[in-house]
């Protein structure tokens, strides 16, 4: 039997958590034969309600969870652990703005990356989820300088997939044959859903779904604004689609990415393809045979987007000048 991973979850006892955790207990992250450790952390008003999720995946009797730690201190929540997914933030109340936000989530991001550098395993991988996650990873990452830049992510996954199952439905084919789709940007209403590149068995998109117009204008929109389509069907912001993004994501970083395929993940900028160096923005990446990952760097830009792609890093810049001072 190997040895467990302990995987920290902030904001368990959230929406999130509450599909999240028994999908890592059950091993459809780390896969049948890795057993885990939870490390469950939420704030003190919380702590009753994540006793009841705690006895629920008791009550599962999941042959690979091996642990449960529940608590409400940072130091406790983070020892040892080899993947931090940060889920938990404050949601925007009615009259906040956009900086206020920032700056409340911002402090939590703080110590959180302080925690995480002083008491998490060597090989420690950060996945951050809670809004604004690309900002959020930003800030942990620049207050936890000694985990390497390149352990850090913010999740653009759940973009990504809504955006393989709009173009699936509309060339009226699976979805498991739409490949190569890279969301660009920003987890926000301005992030970019490459349809140039994407592919529907093995061809171009645009030769499958011919209807330019559809994928410049409706594709993008639907895909952009499906976060707030989901908060006003259902009065709830998605939950159990994000914690799959949530598990795709890790599964795509720990697996070797098949062949002339990518996937969607923000990343810690170098300057590839004009994005700004040090911003947490999203590309198309690929996970290697050594278990490390790369920007696939031949994915050509044309003028549509990289208008959009602009647009996209401009609005992480706005958001990194509005949190300069909590950047260490
Ligand atoms: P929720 O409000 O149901 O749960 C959040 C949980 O976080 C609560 O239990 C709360 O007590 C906890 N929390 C708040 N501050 C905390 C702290 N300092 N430390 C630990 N726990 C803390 O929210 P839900 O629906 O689970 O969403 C969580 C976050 O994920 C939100 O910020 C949401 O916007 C974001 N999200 C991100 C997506 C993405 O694609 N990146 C997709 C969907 C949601």
């Amino acid at each position: 039997m190997k040895a467990p991973i302990r995987v920290a979850v902030t904001g368990a006892a959230g929406q999130i958590g509450y599909s999240l955790l028994f999908r890592i207990a059950s091993g459809s992250m780390f896969g049948p034969d890795q057993p885990v450790i939870l490390h469950l952390i939420e704030i003190e008003p919380a702590l009753p309600a994540l006793g009841g999720v705690v006895m629920e995946l008791q009550d599962c009797a999941f042959p690979l969870l091996k642990g449960i730690v529940p608590t409400a201190n940072l130091d406790e929540g983070f020892a040892g652990v080899n993947w931090a997914l940060l889920v938990g933030s404050v949601p925007r109340k009615a009259g906040m703005e956009r900086k206020d936000l920032l700056g409340i989530n911002g402090k939590i991001f703080i110590g959180q990356g302080k925690a995480i550098e002083k008491n998490a395993a060597p090989d420690v991988r950060v996945l951050v989820v809670g809004n604004p996650c690309n900002t959020n990873c930003l800030i942990a990452m620049n207050n936890a300088r000694g985990i390497p830049a390149n352990r850090w992510f913010a999740m653009t996954r759940l973009d990504e997939n809504r955006a393989k199952m709009q173009l699936a439905l509309k060339a009226g084919v699976d979805v498991t044959r739409v490949s190569n789709l890279a969301v660009w940007g920003n987890h926000s209403a301005t992030m970019y859903p490459d349809f140039y590149n994407a592919r529907i068995d093995g061809r171009h998109v645009t030769e499958v779904i011919p209807d330019v117009h559809w994928l410049q204008n409706d594709f993008i929109s639907t895909v952009q604004q499906r976060g707030a389509s989901i908060i006003k069907a259902r009065g709830l912001s998605s939950a159990a689609s994000a914690a799959n993004a949530v598990v795709d994501t890790v599964r795509s970083l720990v697996t070797p990415t098949t062949e002339g395929d990518w996937y969607s993940v923000a990343v810690h900028s170098e300057g590839d393809y004009d994005v700004e160096k040090g911003i947490i923005s999203s590309f198309p990446i690929r996970t290697n045979a050594d278990g490390s990952w790369e920007i696939a760097k031949w994915v050509p830009v044309g003028d549509f987007s990289r208008e959009k792609i602009t647009a996209t890093v401009n609005e992480l810049k706005e958001e990194r000048e509005l949190v300069r001072e909590l950047l260490g």
